[in-house]
């Protein structure tokens, strides 16, 4: 999600710093950035000239310190409260104390974060859907230590990206997922019970309540594993059933189909057009 964020970011006006731990990821990120404006001319939707000016503002690093720059920091590392607590404590030290801290978690305490920096007041939850550059929503979070004035800018930050901002308060999975999980999951166990296929569990929802991706196909988008570790959260915080991962998503996790990303989850994504991934249930 990380380029998508710097994508909208750039697009918008702002100067961005990439972070990425590697010079391979970082390639890889900002060239995925390209692509989409350099297919946005191909396709005579954005100029050329439009095309170098989202790209010169945007810069990449591999230091955390660079991001001292920065009026905002928006965190986008893997869904572990350890990894990101590392992380925030670094740019903590790196960053003067009027720097904005925001995490795009999707279902980690805010709250928790925030009180290992320095900065509590200064700390949200800047959370953007997949794919950003086309999800028109971001959840912005606030914990009962953010400054309200703090919360007033992020939420004008969400707006001036031509997103619209929801408000929500420190609650595992805010709004979207705390209604959007125990669905997927349903979708997973109505598949464990031969309710329906796959393909008939993703057409009912799609042709029957006007979703754009079945839930099925939904999941393989987002991640089975991102799913799983949201699930496991949510379920560790209100102890219920249904936020519970079935056994299905989990032996899926443990076989390493994690969706799109891998090539295989609910579907085969190696032809054209993906098929239903046989011997599941
Ligand atoms: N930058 C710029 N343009 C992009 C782009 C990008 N990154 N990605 C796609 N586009 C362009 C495409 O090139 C295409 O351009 P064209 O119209 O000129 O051909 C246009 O956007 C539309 O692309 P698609 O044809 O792929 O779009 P679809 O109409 O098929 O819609 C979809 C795709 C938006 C993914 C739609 O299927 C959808 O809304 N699916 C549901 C997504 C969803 O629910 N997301 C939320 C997941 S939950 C989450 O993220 C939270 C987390 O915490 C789990």
């Amino acid at each position: 999600m990380g380029s998508g964020i710097a994508q909208v970011c750039a697009e918008a006006g702002h100067q961005v710093i990439v972070r990425e731990v590697d010079d391979d990821l970082l390639e890889k990120g900002l060239g995925k950035i390209e692509t989409f404006l350099a297919k946005g001319v191909e396709k005579g939707k954005v100029t050329p000239q439009r095309k170098a000016e989202v790209l010169s503002r945007l810069r990449g690093t591999t230091d955390l310190a660079r991001l001292c720059e920065c009026d905002l920091v928006i965190e986008v590392v893997t869904e572990s409260l350890e990894v990101k607590r590392q992380v925030f404590q670094a740019i903590d030290a790196a960053c003067p104390p009027a720097t904005i801290f925001a995490s795009n978690t999707s279902s980690l305490s805010i709250t928790e974060m925030a009180a290992t920096t320095r900065r509590p007041s200064r700390f949200v939850g800047l959370h953007f859907f997949n794919p950003v550059p086309l999800m028109k929503l971001v959840e912005v979070v606030r914990s009962p230590l953010t400054d309200p004035a703090v919360f007033e800018e992020a939420t004008a930050f969400a707006r001036s990206l031509g997103k619209t901002p929801v408000r929500a308060s420190d609650r595992t999975g805010f709004v979207v997922n705390r209604l959007l999980v125990p669905y997927l999951l349903d979708a997973i166990r109505a598949l464990e019970e031969g309710v329906g296929s796959t393909v008939d569990i993703d057409e009912g929802m799609r042709l029957g309540c006007g979703h754009p991706m079945g839930p099925l196909t939904l999941l393989d988008f987002v991640g089975l594993d991102t799913t799983y570790a949201i699930a496991n959260i949510m379920f560790d915080e209100f102890r219920e059933k249904r936020f519970a991962p079935p056994p299905l998503l989990k032996r899926m996790v443990q076989a390493g189909l994690h969706g799109r990303k891998t090539g295989r989850g609910f579907y085969d994504y190696s032809q054209e057009p993906a098929r239903p991934l046989s011997g599941l249930v």
